[in-house]
């Protein structure tokens, strides 16, 4: 039996000379696996005489353990071995220039928001948003809205239902402002809108507003002359000229359009005509009026006590205009070259 486990002890010292990680594998499941050799010899001395199963248990424990310490060690050491070879050999260039992350931008509609609003907080206006699917009552009805209105064709609007559809403008913001809050009120709306447009070089089916209301005492049509003068010359500097176009908005009146100069031809082409301004040297950027008595009533406020002016600012084409963007489809394309000039 002695002479069996000096055999073994040999055995493994010589397979334990320069062994790969699968031979000293290999070798324990020989020795030490369940029907390995080291391990039979151990079941094997119940079967010994008493006096020799002391001295064989002893030798045979011993040389189990020394066996399990050989393998563990040399398993350490032929690991390091490969990965001494994989470093010679799989080695990194970290010299090479790695790959540089662009750092994104805000999408030019978002900073001409961010201006009109840093503008309209230093006026001392509050800023709120609405919701996109409106009733049709704020939509339509309570600003004054009559149902032969163009406005409210099933083939200009987006409806759910009868009395549910998507704001095709901010304006219903007005109502629901009037209806919660009593004068003076003085705040700005931004928001998306939605029109049944089909998608063109002038259209988009979803595009952006900033609807602005003020109610208080004595407010007339100079202040808001003013107030619309300040916006063109924040947004495209103190030179820019605008003109008050008369309009007509059921929720306004009297009712105007806000046209600037034209930023393609700066007015001047009236002979050869521009593809923007279409010769007329004036661009249409967008809607205001004095509060109509009527809406103030809706939103029960004393028309004989107060007044006041709402514009719909129209960010997409003062955003075109600002930056000369011909085709606002660039908007949601969502395309990093265009994206990146600004
Ligand atoms: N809501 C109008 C539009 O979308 C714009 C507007 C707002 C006009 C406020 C007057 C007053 O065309």
């Amino acid at each position: 039996m002695l002479e069996k486990l000096s055999q073994l002890r040999e055995e493994i010292s010589q397979a334990l000379q320069s062994p790969t990680p699968e031979a000293i594998e290999n070798l324990r499941v020989k020795m030490l696996g369940k029907k390995g050799e080291i391990t039979s010899v151990l079941k094997g001395l119940g079967a010994l005489e008493p006096n020799e199963r002391k001295s064989a248990g002893q030798a045979a424990n011993e040389l189990r353990d020394w066996a399990q310490e050989q393998i563990d060690t040399a398993k350490v050491q032929a690991q390091g071995v490969l990965q001494a070879q994989a470093l010679t050999t799989e080695h990194i260039d970290i010299t090479l220039p790695g790959k540089r992350r662009g750092i994104g931008r805000l999408h030019p509609l978002t900073q001409v928001y961010g201006k009109l609003e840093e503008l309209f907080i230093s006026l001392g206006f509050d800023i709120v948003e609405g919701p996109h699917i409106e009733t049709v009552y704020h939509n339509f009805d309570a600003l004054n809205t009559p149902e032969s209105h163009p406005s409210r064709d099933v083939t200009d609007t987006f409806y759910f239902n009868d009395d549910y559809l998507l704001r095709c403008h901010t304006s219903p913001m007005q109502v629901r402002l009037m209806e919660k809050q009593k004068p003076p009120i003085r705040v700005v709306v931004p928001g998306k809108v939605f029109r049944r447009d089909e998608i063109d070089a002038t259209h988009t089916p979803v595009f952006h507003q900033m609807e602005g209301l003020v109610i208080d005492k004595n407010i007339h049509m100079g202040d808001l002359r003013g107030i619309m003068e300040l916006i063109a010359s924040h947004i495209f500097g103190a030179n820019m000229k605008i003109r008050l176009r008369p309009s007509f908005f059921p929720f306004t009146e009297p009712s105007a359009e806000v046209d600037i100069t034209c930023y393609a031809c700066n007015g001047k082409t009236r002979q050869d005509p521009c593809r923007v301004c279409k010769g007329s040297g004036w661009v249409e950027l967008w809607g205001c009026g004095m509060v109509h008595p009527k809406v103030l009533e809706n939103c029960g406020i004393d028309p004989a006590v107060y007044s006041g002016y709402a514009f719909g600012l129209g960010v997409d084409r003062i955003t075109s205009a600002l930056y000369g963007i011909t085709d606002p489809r660039f908007y949601f394309e969502n395309d990093v070259q265009f994206l990146k000039q600004f």
